[in-house]
């Protein structure tokens, strides 16, 4: 496949606005890079969706961001992460160029879990199509076969977040309900991963529903700092990645809600283009 040589932005792709929260992370830490953010918010939630569908919207996805130059892209969304990311790597990579990197988010945020908890109980909160996947419980086996987890689906949690409505009153019921539904299945959870990228927008919910002594788990500076020792592994890939500091979106949505959502992140103004995915 004929896809751009020059050095390029390093592509971050989210269902929709989730990603944003790891994005935030990322630039903090990194700077100096150039970025290019996509978000399917015309199709999400993604959470919901079946295997076949997951896969070929994140497809088309990493493919844009590879036409539009990108030699790296993550894939900042948990579902995307559990059910597309190994079938793209494995089938489509090798087609479309070997050169070019997909990571995913799932393997950061588990390599150091075992630090947040004494019980050895962890709770993990995610979409439908995460927990049903089971890809938190096989990686966290792999690495810390003595860790317990028990993972409950928030199907609600998404849409309050792509609606705006994740700060109003209305979002407490639910919030509260999956908390309590979680806790009273494993009372002895000490340590909660938040296993959705949309989920730290609920944040001061999740916490305020959470009991005090339970560490709650965020992924976007275990992502940021994950890639960050990539990139420094991978020089190979490094130098392919442009420096101009520059962030630009895209999203398959129109540009003024996503200009309004991602003011939350970033005050200074936004390059925002709405693109279509085929
Ligand atoms: N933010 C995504 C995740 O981390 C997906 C949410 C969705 O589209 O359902 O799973």
């Amino acid at each position: 496949m004929d896809l751009p040589q020059l050095p390029g932005k390093i592509g971050i792709f989210d269902s929709g606005y989730g990603g944003l929260t790891i994005f935030r992370k990322i630039r903090s830490l990194l700077p100096q890079y150039d970025y290019l953010y996509l978000g399917d918010n015309a199709r999400a939630p993604y959470g919901v969706r079946s295997f076949d569908v997951v896969y070929e919207f994140t497809r088309q996805a990493v493919l844009s961001l590879f036409r539009e130059g990108c030699h790296l892209v993550i894939l900042a969304c948990n579902t995307a992460s559990a059910k597309a990311l190994r079938s793209i790597q494995q089938i489509d990579l090798p087609q479309w160029d070997v050169n070019r990197r997909l990571l995913g988010i799932i393997r950061p945020t588990i390599e150091t879990i075992d630090s947040y908890t004494d019980s050895k109980h962890v709770g993990l909160l995610g979409t439908v199509g995460t927990v049903r996947s089971g890809s938190y419980e096989i990686e966290i086996g792999k690495l810390f076969p003595d860790l317990k987890i028990t993972s409950e689906a928030c199907p609600m949690w998404v849409p309050l977040v792509e609606n705006n409505e994740f700060d109003k009153p209305g979002a407490d019921y639910f919030v509260e309900k999956h908390i309590h539904a979680l806790l009273a299945r494993d009372p002895e959870i000490d340590a909660l991963v938040l296993a959705c990228t949309h989920y730290p927008m609920l944040l001061p919910k999740i916490r305020r529903y959470t009991p005090d002594h339970i560490s709650i788990v965020e992924q976007g500076d275990l992502v940021a700092y994950s890639l960050k020792d990539y990139l420094l592994r991978h020089p190979e890939i490094e130098k392919k990645c442009t420096k101009g500091g520059s962030m630009l979106f895209y999203t398959t949505e129109a540009e003024d809600k996503f200009e309004e959502m991602a003011s939350f992140f970033w005050d200074e103004p936004k390059e925002i283009r709405r693109i279509q995915l085929t």
